[in-house]
């Protein structure tokens, strides 16, 4: 057991810590210590998108701005209780209103950079089973963002976790000669006829030659989740697992304060992390709870 989990264990007012807590975001994350998440991977409901049917819950507000300050007031919370080197992971859908894209993912993406947030990333989540539109005069859209967020500049990334193939060389490519060929002197670039040569800066090499794939890309193609129960489009547990593998430490504890049905917190149990979750709604915090036994009864077959 590593240090960290057994101060967790220590803690016995950590009712928060592997556990589902029903309530607001607002009010619940004040239990929780500052300092005291490594990752937060979230999903709030989006600009008047879905009723909830809970009168504290967040999405219904009548402006966008109201919307954008609800948001930035919950992750000021967030912050607080984020270590500096926590990482969040933030989806957000975007909205039509009167044939105008609102553009809503970036107006709480500006504001929370505009409260001491640095954004890391804009991931585009590609949805290739999207539901198809009646849209006729303009594009079907088919994806959703995702902000990568930091706290300080100085925080736990595993980029190996994630790596993905590469392409240049890959048995596809017109080029795939090229890795045999630095093979054949020593199976480095550096170490061959490039040897010296300054084109074969450190980026250059990561993409070609890293042994576990290029470093992953921004647009992240993963089918929408099957799972039924919810009334509402659930995370894909391959969306979490790669926030989870690259910003939350072994043992860490990955926070999710609109945890819905629970996905991320199972995802996050699946990979030996710690996890706390939040829900406004009675339903959807037995639903994670009773996933997260299904999942515990499964783990001691
Ligand atoms: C988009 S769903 C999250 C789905 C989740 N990612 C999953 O995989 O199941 C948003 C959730 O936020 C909850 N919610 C809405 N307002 C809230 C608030 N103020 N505090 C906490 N939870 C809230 C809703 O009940 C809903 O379960």
């Amino acid at each position: 057991m590593s240090g960290d989990v057994r101060q967790y264990k220590k803690q016995s007012d950590a009712l928060w810590m592997n556990h589902v807590t029903c309530g607001t975001a607002a009010k619940k994350l004040r239990a929780i210590p500052a300092d005291s998440i490594d990752c937060v991977v979230t999903s709030p409901p989006y600009f008047q998108q879905r009723d909830y049917g809970e009168k504290s819950q967040i999405g219904n507000e009548k402006t966008p701005l109201e919307y954008v300050d609800s948001i930035v007031k919950i992750f000021a919370e967030v912050q607080r209780v984020l270590k500096p080197s926590g990482t969040c992971w933030l989806n957000l859908g975007d909205k039509y209103r009167r044939g105008n894209l609102m553009g809503m993912p970036w107006r709480v993406a500006l504001e929370l950079m505009d409260h001491q947030w640095l954004l890391r990333n804009e991931i585009v989540w590609h949805k290739p089973n999207a539901m198809p539109s009646s849209a006729k005069s303009r594009l079907t859209v088919d994806h959703e963002t995702i902000f990568f967020l930091v706290k300080s500049a100085d925080y736990f990334y595993d980029a190996d976790a994630i790596r993905e193939p590469h392409v240049t060389f890959s048995d596809q490519s017109k080029m795939k000669g090229g890795r045999s060929h630095f093979g054949k002197r020593g199976g480095t670039p550096e170490k061959g006829k490039n040897s010296g040569s300054s084109n074969m800066h450190d980026a250059r090499w990561d993409q070609a030659f890293h042994p576990q794939g290029r470093n992953k890309r921004t647009v992240w193609s993963i089918p929408l989740s099957k799972f039924r129960d919810a009334h509402f489009a659930v995370f894909p547990p391959a969306l979490v697992e790669t926030c989870i593998k690259a910003g939350c430490p072994k043992d860490g504890v990955v926070l999710d304060p609109f945890c819905g049905s629970g996905t991320t917190l199972l995802v996050a149990k699946s990979l030996n992390r710690n996890y706390a979750g939040i829900d406004c709604s009675k339903e959807y915090c037995k639903m994670s709870r009773r996933r997260l036994k299904e999942a515990d009864q499964t783990t001691q077959l």
